[in-house]
């Protein structure tokens, strides 16, 4: 009886860990496909930089190819799969994470009195990786309200007349609507986007290239980069699209120039 039930037990823990590796490899590819998707982005909706000709032109050809309307389908479903599938480790390990916090909390406050607050010293510094996981959980929750709101906006703008003067993108409308009020919400979903993006791939090239990629504090370095780089593009497109700054590239498609 006992071989019985240690062989169903083996049997059961060997499909929760193949099932685990296919949870991974969805939360890692549609993860991959989203950061990758969002260095994209950042070149296409740039394309403001060169003033309101570039970016009208960019978003007509888009749709016209017919590349807008499927990718914008495509990237709301690998959004909300991501979600889904990423999310099931949160509760376990936030309720983890609490109690760990509490510990240290406690444990530190104990010997207050006799031994002197020394920040620096405390053995419950946060390790740098747990705080990167915990950021990530947090700026993913404010991607899901945030993404899925600029998600539904753009698919109603894309497939619908009923902003500005035809069903698409266009510039006035896109200058308009973040300079009436949108550049707070996008500001916020950049910050979360970027960190989330460059910590996501950093972590995955942690968990499956470990041996023949760089070390984790080049990684780290590479990662780093990464995010300011692409949130300092980032946060010049939204400055141009709120109107506070012109666009820099402007004169590169100006009439003297062609
Ligand atoms: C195919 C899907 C997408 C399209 C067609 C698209 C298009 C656009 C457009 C046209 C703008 C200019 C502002 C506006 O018109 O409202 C914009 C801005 C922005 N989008 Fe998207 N977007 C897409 C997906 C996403 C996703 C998935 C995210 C992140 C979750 C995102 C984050 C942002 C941010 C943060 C801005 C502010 C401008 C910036 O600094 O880059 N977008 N997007």
């Amino acid at each position: 009886m006992k071989i019985l039930t240690n062989a169903t037990n083996a049997v059961d823990s060997k499909v929760n860990a193949r099932r685990q590796i296919v949870y991974e490899l969805i939360s890692g590819g549609t993860g991959l496909a989203l950061a990758l998707f969002m260095f994209g982005h950042v070149v296409l909706v740039g394309s403001i930089l060169t003033g309101e000709r570039g970016f009208d032109w960019m978003a007509t050809m888009l749709e016209d190819y017919y590349i807008a309307q499927p990718t914008i389908a495509a990237i709301f479903a690998l959004f909300i799969v991501h979600a889904i599938v990423a999310s099931r480790k949160i509760p376990a390990q936030l309720d983890e994470r609490r109690r760990m916090i509490a510990l240290a909390k406690g444990l530190k406050n104990a010997g207050r009195d006799k031994v002197p607050s020394r920040r620096d010293n405390s053995p419950f510094v946060p390790h740098l990786e747990s705080m990167l996981w915990i950021w990530q959980v947090r700026t993913g929750m404010v991607m899901l309200v945030l993404g899925s709101f600029h998600l539904v906006l753009l698919g109603m703008d894309i497939f619908t007349p009923l902003f500005g003067d035809h069903a698409g993108i266009e510039s006035s409308t896109s200058l308009a609507r973040v300079a009436a009020g949108l550049w707070l919400p996008y500001g916020i979903l950049l910050l979360c986007v970027e960190f989330h993006a460059s910590v996501g791939l950093y972590r995955l090239a942690v968990k499956w290239g470990s041996g023949f990629l760089p070390h984790r504090r080049h990684l780290h370095r590479i990662e780093q980069v990464i995010f300011w780089v692409v949130l300092g593009l980032g946060a010049i497109t939204l400055l141009v699209l709120a109107g506070v700054l012109s666009p820099p590239l402007e004169f590169l498609l100006s009439e003297g120039a062609s």
